[in-house]
């Protein structure tokens, strides 16, 4: 069977050209489009994406203001230096980078930001909006990978899905965007995690598969349905055999090339998708407070 390998990167840049007219209409009205992204600690994966974040905005006229906060800080540092930002009418958009150290109140910190600039979807109550059906953000990956299946022209409705992984940010929201009754949904979802017994059993039933687990090439061409959907979110990085550092995926992409319909290769598939779809809230964000002033 031929698979068509989807061009994630592609994907994110017709997304761009869309955001580029919508912050040049913004300039035009004198609205800067401004993100916050809060730091604590010294991850060196987060720095690096928000490094990527800070270089694709400024090419699309939204600016990114980085705080770092040193791990020694506390909870009601950092609350105090969240609430400012709710307050500053300059910043539309607050992200809090991942993994915030364990010596913080992570549910804490989350809750204090305010649900019309969270947008990454990370309070609590843009979550439970989520699980509803109606909301103003969603998180970013689990909309990146809507927006593959939109683009590739793969409906979603009546399907079986089979997602694997049940995180807040990936499993669990997109579980729920799959299951509202409207176009890109209403979907038959089946939600896999470590302790699910006899796991191929249900991917090899899955007319869709989503792989978010963060387990370098765990799936095989043996665990997946002649003709699938698969989209692949895990980000992993392993060693080549020449010794060096190479990103690969959830799935064993060699092996199931060749088995199924559609496939998103790592790098260069949900990855560049999930970030344009940050940007997106974040002119969302910028336009919904447009309207409510
Ligand atoms: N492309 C992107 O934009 C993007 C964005 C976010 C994350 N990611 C990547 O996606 C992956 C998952 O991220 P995450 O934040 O969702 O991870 P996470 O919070 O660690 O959750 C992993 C999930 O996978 C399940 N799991 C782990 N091993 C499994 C196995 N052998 N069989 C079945 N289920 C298993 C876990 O089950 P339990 O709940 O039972 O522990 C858990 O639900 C990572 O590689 C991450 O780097 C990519």
């Amino acid at each position: 069977m031929k698979t068509r390998i989807i061009d994630g990167r592609a994907i994110a840049n017709e997304i761009k050209e869309d955001l580029l007219q919508e912050t040049k209409d913004l300039i035009a009205e004198n609205i800067i489009p401004r993100m916050a992204v809060l730091h604590i600690g010294e991850d060196p994966a987060s720095l690096s994406y928000t490094k990527s974040i800070k270089r694709i905005s400024t090419k699309l006229n939204i600016e990114v203001d980085v705080r770092k906060i040193e791990e020694t800080a506390d909870d009601a540092y950092v609350i105090d230096e969240i609430k400012n930002l709710n307050e500053d009418k300059n910043i539309h958009g607050i992200l809090i980078q991942e993994p915030i150290p364990s010596s913080f109140n992570r549910e804490k910190l989350l809750l204090s930001v305010s649900p019309l600039k969270d947008i990454d979807c990370m309070n609590p109550v843009n979550l439970g909006r989520v699980m509803k059906g109606k909301f103003l953000f969603a998180p970013s990956t689990p909309l990146g990978v809507l927006k593959i299946l939109e683009c590739e022209n793969i409906d979603v409705e009546g399907k079986h899905i089979v997602i694997v992984g049940r995180s807040n940010i990936v499993g669990k929201p997109l579980a729920n965007l799959f299951l509202i009754k409207e176009k890109n949904g209403n979907a038959t979802v089946t939600v896999c995690h470590s302790k699910t017994r006899n796991l191929p059993f249900f991917t090899k039933m899955a007319e869709v598969l989503i792989v978010a687990i963060g387990n370098p090439g765990f799936i095989k061409c043996d665990m997946v349905k002649k003709g699938a959907v698969v989209i692949d979110v895990g980000i992993n990085s392993v060693m080549d055999n020449e010794g060096k550092h190479k990103l690969v995926g959830d799935v064993d992409f060699e092996a199931v090339t060749g088995a199924v319909a559609y496939l998103t290769p790592v790098p260069g598939g949900v990855g560049p998708v999930t970030t344009m779809m940050l940007l997106s809230n974040l002119i969302k964000a910028v336009r919904e407070k447009t309207v409510k002033s």
